[in-house]
């Protein structure tokens, strides 16, 4: 027995294959096409390991699709791959529409061919299940009840219009073509092998290496937090579990504005490697222009999936974000390795126009 993942190099991705196979012997193939934000050094731990077999392509590649399906049958295929950050979509929506959109959905019809062949068992044991995230849902002002299910999709940045369109396609190749899906909504996740553009990974390497910690307007954005593991734990229970043709969203409970986001983790950081001149690396923040449509807040219902799965966080955000505070300590080569060119030119393009 095999499963494909899509996407994962990725934060999200690289953290589901390890955890998978540190639970289980049923093998992982990994698709990924290695843009910026795919790491193969992710995954170093499993070089040998048998379990594991790694493809660089992209998931708009019907062929290589259909080759890797027809030669390795696996009995699931799930979608982490795309390209996820709000910011870089703001710059340059067309890489995400790209994969997000059109490659979602030569993978769909890839895989539909593929699901079309089966004999009835495995037919009817195969799951597609897709990734995605709260974001599809928009934004929420401070007193509104958090998303549910059945919220209505209002995206509102590039990614996230992406994303939300990826989701409709999924839910249509169900509908039309009977494919059985399930796909997850989540919230920021956050943990180790962060690529350090987001939020709180940016936060952690900055503050180290003495420079600002950037604040985009008045910092009181809130988004729902998760730590990445119990994101992974929720996909496993829903390839498990869920519902064929369902949603389920995944959050942390854990509501915060992100200014307070980087009081903790500057309190970490004091903590644990604290500043040769007693100051805090509070000192370090720095309020710069907003994100364009910044989205106000974004907050999980995640009762379905406790009720119907029984899923809960393992996690609270004050031991999640201290242990990946010390994961970004303990892992300063990491940190170094994907600060390459392109990382740095990013930064330049991002934070320049912001200052
Ligand atoms: P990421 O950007 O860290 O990783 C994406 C991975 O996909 C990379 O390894 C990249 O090389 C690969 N990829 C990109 N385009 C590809 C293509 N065309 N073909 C094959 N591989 C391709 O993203 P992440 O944070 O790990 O997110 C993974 C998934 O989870 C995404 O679908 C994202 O929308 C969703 N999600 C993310 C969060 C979050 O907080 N990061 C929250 C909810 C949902
Ligand atoms: P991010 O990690 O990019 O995730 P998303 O936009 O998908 O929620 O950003 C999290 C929040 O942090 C978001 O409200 C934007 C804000 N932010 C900053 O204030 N400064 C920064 O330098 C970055 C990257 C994000």
């Amino acid at each position: 027995m095999m499963i494909l993942v899509t996407g994962g190099a990725g934060f999200i991705g690289a953290n589901f294959v390890l955890d998978w196979l540190a639970q289980s012997d049923e093998a992982v193939l990994n698709l990924d096409k290695l843009t910026y934000a795919g790491n193969p050094e992710n995954l170093l731990s499993l070089q040998g390991d048998s379990r594991y077999l790694f493809v660089q392509g992209d998931i708009g590649d019907a062929a290589l699709v259909a080759q890797l399906l027809a030669r390795y049958q696996p009995r699931a295929v799930l979608n982490f791959a795309a390209e996820s950050h709000v910011d870089r979509s703001i710059h340059g929506p067309e890489d995400f529409i790209q994969t997000n959109v059109v490659g979602t959905m030569r993978l769909l019809q890839s895989v539909r061919a593929y699901w079309q062949g089966l004999a009835e068992g495995p037919r009817a044991a195969f799951r597609f299940l897709h990734v995605s995230t709260d974001e599809v849902y928009g934004s929420l002002s401070p007193d509104d009840p958090a998303f549910t299910e059945t919220h209505k999709i209002e995206p509102n940045s590039p990614y996230s219009a992406s994303k939300a369109a990826s989701d409709h396609l999924v839910r249509a190749w169900h509908h039309t073509y009977g494919l059985p899906v399930l796909t997850t909504n989540c919230s920021n996740n956050y943990g180790p092998l962060h690529f350090p553009e987001k939020l709180i990974p940016l936060i952690i390497v900055n503050a180290l290496a003495g420079k600002p910690l950037p604040i985009y307007g008045d910092g009181l954005q809130v988004r729902d937090w998760l730590y990445v593991k119990d994101h992974c734990s929720a996909i496993r229970r829903v390839l498990q579990s869920g519902r064929v043709g369902e949603t389920y969203n995944v959050g942390g409970c854990n509501e915060k504005p992100n200014i307070e986001i980087v009081h903790t983790v500057c309190t970490l950081l004091d903590e644990l490697r604290p500043k040769g001149d007693g100051s805090s690396y509070k000192t370090q923040i720095a309020y710069v222009q907003d994100r364009p449509g910044h989205d106000r807040r974004y907050a999980i219902d995640a009762s379905k999936i406790e009720r119907e799965l029984g899923w809960m966080p393992a996690e609270t955000f004050e031991t999640g974000i201290r242990k990946t505070v010390h994961w970004y300590l303990d892992h300063q080569a990491w940190v170094t390795n994907v600060q390459s060119g392109a990382y740095r030119e990013w930064v330049k393009a991002n934070y320049a126009e912001r200052a």
